[in-house]
């Protein structure tokens, strides 16, 4: 397959593109300004090209030269803070930005793979099916749902991949996490408050890269959870980073979410069912200490 990936810069593409050209499809890699990717991501079979997603032009014009049979949607404005603090912004590259993309697979006759997230939930009861209703509490939230409805409204094939709290380290991009920030202030020796009633599944990006593989080379259509299956408070990832990099759990304290006053309101629990992918697309994840080992450099690929 010709597959066009938005966002390969990011954390997400750092492990699906690599993925999708290992298994022999031919990938155009796009994102903001020079390619960060590993020049070993790209081997076999890809190749990277700049494209801003909200220059509708320069949308149509690569996907009418490049002719995609399926567009991977990852690009995103994907921090909550910085959403809420800048809506205009955020509604620019989430909703405008996916509306070219839509408009411009249906002119190519490309089929469509949306990334999508838990927060389009309100969380007040998480773990969540692909059928529960939506009700984002934050812009980041309201604009990926908005997305969300461009690509099931398109006419060709389309598919929302969500997914939640994604960790893991590539070779062009260690992204800060939870579990980064956990060991570099226990190294430090530095004192931390881990929330402990908040709830998620979260992701291995190696993991959430074979999924959106294994849906687009299914041509299955819908909606599809793809997460973790451990059901996990930020506290106990944090326990479970300390044990396993032998760090000193003493330093940390649990607390309520309601401690911090951030721009943004979070969904307090979410996570996935992740029943349907295993069942429709053979889709199975690492468990948290797997993910956090391969993660960690603890246990090799
Ligand atoms: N990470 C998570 O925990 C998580 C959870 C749920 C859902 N998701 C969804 O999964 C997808 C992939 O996320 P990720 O973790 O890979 O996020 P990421 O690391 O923040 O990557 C997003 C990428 O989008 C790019 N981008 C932003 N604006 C752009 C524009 N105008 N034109 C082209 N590229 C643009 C960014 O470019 P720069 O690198 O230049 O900024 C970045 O490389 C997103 O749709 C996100 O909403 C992520």
């Amino acid at each position: 397959m010709r597959i066009l990936v938005t966002g390969a810069n990011g954390l997400l593409g750092g492990f699906l593109v690599p993925e999708l050209s290992r298994h022999g499809h031919e990938v155009l890699a796009t994102g903001r300004g020079p390619c960060r990717l590993a020049p070993n991501a790209l081997l076999p079979s890809a190749c990277y090209l700049p494209l801003d997603i909200t220059d509708g032009v320069e949308v149509f014009d690569t996907l009418r030269r490049w002719k995609p049979d399926h567009v991977v949607h990852a690009a995103a404005m994907t921090q909550a803070d910085p959403c809420e603090q800048d809506p205009v912004a955020c509604w620019h590259v989430n909703v405008t930005a996916t509306r070219f993309l839509c408009s411009a697979a249906e002119a190519v006759g490309a089929a469509m793979t949306y990334l999508s997230t838990d927060f389009v939930f309100d969380g007040e009861s998480g773990p969540y099916r692909e059928d529960d209703p939506t009700g984002p509490v934050n812009i980041y939230g309201a604009s990926k749902l908005a997305a969300e409805r461009t690509v099931l409204a398109m006419k060709g094939r389309r598919a929302i991949v969500r997914t939640v709290l994604v960790y893991g380290h590539s070779d062009n991009i260690a992204r800060s996490s939870l579990m980064t920030w956990v060991r570099d202030r226990l190294t430090a020796g530095a004192s931390i408050q881990v929330v402990g009633d908040q709830v998620r599944t979260p992701t291995y990006a190696g993991d959430l890269a074979r999924g959106v593989r294994l849906q687009l080379e299914s041509g299955e259509e819908g909606i599809f959870h793809i997460s973790g299956a451990d059901v996990l408070t930020p506290w106990e990832m944090a326990l479970r980073t300390a044990d396993l990099l032998g760090l000193d759990a003493t330093l940390m304290t649990r607390v309520d979410a309601s401690t911090f006053s951030q721009p943004a309101r979070r969904p307090l629990r979410t996570g996935f069912v992740i029943d349907k992918a295993r069942r429709l697309l053979g889709y199975e994840p690492l468990s948290f200490e797997e993910g956090l080992a391969r993660s960690f450099g603890t246990h090799s690929e």
